[in-house]
């Protein structure tokens, strides 16, 4: 039987990928935390229900468009199964009035090797967004004898994993940033979470964002469970919201990040890639002053770009600085319109997670 699922890094070339879909896809109520993890002068506050069928069509089209374009370059594309997620969901400690959505499988599923790991999540409203994978999970263990389907412990997600307070309504910015430089996030250690976007795979080594979504011991589960690999907590004190690792921290290639400039990686955390002469360079700037309406992340999604092989990007296509950067950088750029699917959970990586890029497990940092 063949081999379905490997993937080992951020670039190798693609072959098979899981692209999302935006069917059915909610704003969810309030629930704690999320008070922290909306921006303050967000149009998302005080709203919540399905989203417009308008722009759920108009999200599927940018969808189906990026499946098409992988597709032609010979990569398998398959989609998610999307739940009813305007339904009320509820486990023996809480109930949430409704959930999320299934476009951002980056955000739940970690590839590693012949692994595919259902992450904990860290929002009542995710807690059940695995099942949307569970199919195409299914397919790839009955079919591919070597593959493994793991689970991280599901959380309780009860008060007590989220700071209470964690923020008064006239807190500053500036406030903000300093309590995200001295890594008080909202999660507490409460119990074990992350979010599978919080983690870049760079072969041997997995470099975890310690933030809003992931915990200190989300990554210390990870040191456990990935005894063969070494695990880096990195944090990026420029961000008020440090949500997910991937529009902030973007491998192009072996040897090659952009960082945003705007949260840079601190300077004790640079050394292990200056010790394997890893270029850190900042990313351009964005081609927007704002998001999309109703979007959870910021204009940073521009750098949120997808590997499709060590020499071919996909950026989306109204991003021309950052398409003009990676192209000077010696790539193919693929221009792919994606803004209308951005509220529905991010960009082009954040919309895709790897079933299988060639190549093996690599040490690309032998100096430590
Ligand atoms: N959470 C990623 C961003 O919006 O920048």
């Amino acid at each position: 039987m063949p081999k379905i699922v490997n993937s080992w890094n951020e670039w190798d070339p693609l072959k098979h990928v899981i692209v999302g879909k935006a069917d059915n896809c909610c704003i969810p109520p309030a629930e704690p935390a999320t008070d922290a993890k909306i921006p303050e002068d967000s149009d998302m506050h005080g709203i919540d229900g399905p989203r417009s069928e308008e722009s759920i069509i108009k999200a599927n089209i940018q969808l189906d468009n990026l499946s098409k374009i992988l597709e032609s370059r010979g990569v398998k594309v398959d989609r998610p199964t999307p739940l009813d997620f305007n339904q009320k969901i509820s486990t023996p400690d809480w109930d949430n009035g409704t959930m999320f959505g299934c476009m951002p499988p980056r955000d739940v599923i970690l590839t590693l090797g012949n692994e595919m790991l259902e992450a904990t999540m860290s929002y009542r409203s995710r807690w059940f967004e695995y099942l949307c994978y569970r199919p195409l999970i299914e397919e790839y263990f009955n079919n591919d004898p070597d593959m493994r389907f793991e689970c991280a412990p599901k959380p309780r997600l009860t008060d007590e994993s989220y700071r209470e307070n964690y923020l008064s309504e006239d807190i500053t910015v500036d406030e903000r940033l300093k309590m995200v430089a001295e890594k008080r996030f909202v999660t507490t250690e409460k119990e074990v979470l992350f979010d599978a976007a919080d983690i870049l795979r760079m072969g041997k080594d997995l470099f975890v964002q310690h933030g809003f979504t992931t915990n200190l011991k989300g990554s210390d589960w990870l040191r456990r469970h990935f005894p063969n690999h070494r695990i880096h907590t990195l944090n990026f004190p420029g961000d008020p919201y440090p949500i997910h690792i991937d529009a902030t921290f973007t491998p192009l290639r072996p040897g090659l990040i952009i960082n945003n400039p705007t949260r840079q990686l601190p300077d004790e955390q640079r050394e292990i890639f200056k010790k394997n002469d890893w270029e850190i360079i900042d990313a351009a700037q964005p081609a927007h002053n704002q998001p999309p309406p109703l979007c959870y992340s910021s204009i940073w999604l521009s750098m949120n770009v997808l590997v499709v092989d060590p020499k071919t990007v996909c950026v989306e296509e109204t991003e021309v600085y950052q398409c003009e950067q990676i192209d000077k950088f010696g790539f193919e750029v693929i221009p792919v319109p994606f803004r209308d699917a951005y509220p529905f959970g991010g960009a082009l990586h954040c919309a895709t997670t790897d079933v299988y890029r060639e190549g093996d497990c690599e040490d690309y940092f032998p100096n430590q």
